[in-house]
């Protein structure tokens, strides 16, 4: 039996699609346990992209199943979209796609707020993708969400939908903007009644998802948990309040399903070459220089659900080491690191300095993360290695600055990406093995 957890361990936007798309055919499922569509998760086959929000990765390998756990948050009108747009590229979901009953549902007020929200921080606002994830996770822990399961009954629906927006309606009018505004009653009844049609034409998805897993463990499947942004957005052990509105760490792949911890074997997190970030928040690394731009160009470091350009910087070990061990990472994937050849040479933080004291930790008050500044070993670049398949091939100065990332943060590499496509990367191990 082998289940593997595969979390980002920076901001997000490591290119965790890429690696699960990769590690896909050696599973029988791929499970997302968190998140919503504010993931974006690109996949290119034989030329073609494929931008994934809400459907697991694992999607593209015929022989796979997908699930989407209960503690994803749905859109339905989102999955809908996605399963057209799968199917006009001729992949079959029905009978391999499930979704858990207990999944909570994003509705366009969770939207409305999100936005309404953001807007009256002002320069305070999160940054957040505008897609309601805040909002919909909001009530579910207030229990007075719409679930997967209600979506059979139009009456609990409407009940549930007018009672939510009675409070609803009253902040959005306090707000007061034209984007912004409450809902009507004509705006009302088009919600229950889209959503109502939308459970019935899904019907075929929605599953008991914890109870599948379960028989599929117990009969020797591969399970390959997909988590959604990364380990520094997680709600509890992220650079709060900057941060998205689940947990995106590893443990989570249990709650979020509905399997018990044991049936977590391994954790592999990935990391990007250098860090990026999108929406606000401290980045201790960050470059604003033209460096920054070079990477940003380089990378093609614009979010794939937003468009937003990402914020780049160099390496964080303080920031990985922090991350490694609240998700309990042992392997990682190191992707785009083809993005750093031809550069001169390559700044990594291995500290911070704060208040003229040198620490190798995450500071204990994540307030102080706006005031650290990073300290820096440089290492030397190498050239390009787009071409590269083995590591035994890299240019030496490469595969130092692998060893010296998995040296310093007491981990294992399990795979290192090198371009966007499939098969454009160096194994390591076998994460199943
Ligand atoms: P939310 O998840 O839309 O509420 O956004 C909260 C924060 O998480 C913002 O800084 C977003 O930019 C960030 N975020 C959410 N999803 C992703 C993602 O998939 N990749 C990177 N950042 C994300």
């Amino acid at each position: 039996m082998a289940s593997v957890v595969l979390v980002g361990s920076q901001w997000g936007d490591e290119g965790k699609g890429k690696v699960v798309d990769r590690y896909a055919e050696r599973a029988d499922w791929v499970v997302r346990y968190q998140g919503g569509n504010n993931a974006g998760h690109t996949l290119v086959v034989d030329g073609d992209k494929t931008v994934l929000h809400l459907v697991p990765s694992g999607i593209l390998h015929p022989n796979v199943k997908c699930a989407i756990g209960n503690g994803v948050v749905v859109d339905a009108q989102i999955l809908e979209d996605e399963l057209g747009m799968l199917a006009d590229k001729g992949v079959i979901t029905e009978g391999r796609l499930f979704v858990s009953y207990g999944a909570h549902l994003i509705l366009p007020y969770h939207k409305r707020l999100d936005l309404a929200r953001e807007a009256l921080r002002g320069v305070d606002k999160i940054g957040t993708t505008g897609r309601g994830i805040g909002p919909a996770y909001e009530d579910k822990i207030a229990r007075r969400g719409v679930r997967v399961a209600d979506l059979a009954d139009r009456d609990r629906v409407d009940g549930l939908v007018r009672q939510r927006l009675k409070e609803l309606n009253a902040i959005l009018a306090v707000h007061n903007a034209p984007d912004h505004r409450p809902f009507t009653e004509a705006e009302i009844v088009e919600i229950v009644d889209r959503h109502v049609e939308l459970g019935q034409r899904l019907r075929p998805y929605f599953s008991n998802v914890a109870d599948r897993l379960f028989r599929g463990v117990e009969a020797g499947e591969r399970i390959l948990f997909e988590g959604a942004q990364g380990v520094l957005l997680d709600i509890d052990h992220g650079t709060y309040p900057y941060v998205t509105s689940s947990n995106t760490v590893s443990s989570n792949a249990a709650t979020g399903t509905g399997l018990g911890f044991h049936h977590l074997t391994s954790v592999i997190g990935v990391m990007k070459a250098y860090t990026t970030r999108v929406g606000r928040g401290p980045f201790p690394t960050e470059l604003s220089d033209e460096t920054g731009e070079v990477l940003r160009k380089a990378g093609n470091e614009f979010g794939a659900t937003t468009g937003r350009p990402r914020r780049c910087g160099w390496l964080d070990l303080v920031a990985l080491r922090y991350a490694v061990r609240v998700a309990g990472i042992r392997q990682l994937v190191v992707t785009k690191l083809d993005v750093l050849g031809g550069l001169p040479e390559l700044p990594v933080c291995v500290a911070y300095e704060l208040d003229g004291r040198r620490m190798t930790e995450y500071p204990d008050n994540v307030h102080d993360l706006h005031r650290v500044k990073p300290v820096y070993e440089k290492m030397p670049g190498f050239e390009e290695i787009g071409a590269v398949r083995r590591f035994e091939d890299l240019p030496a100065a490469a595969r130092d600055y692998l060893r010296f990332i998995a040296d310093a943060l007491g981990v294992t590499i399990a795979l290192v990406s090198v371009g966007p496509g499939r098969g454009e990367d160096l194994e390591l191990v076998d994460p199943f093995a």
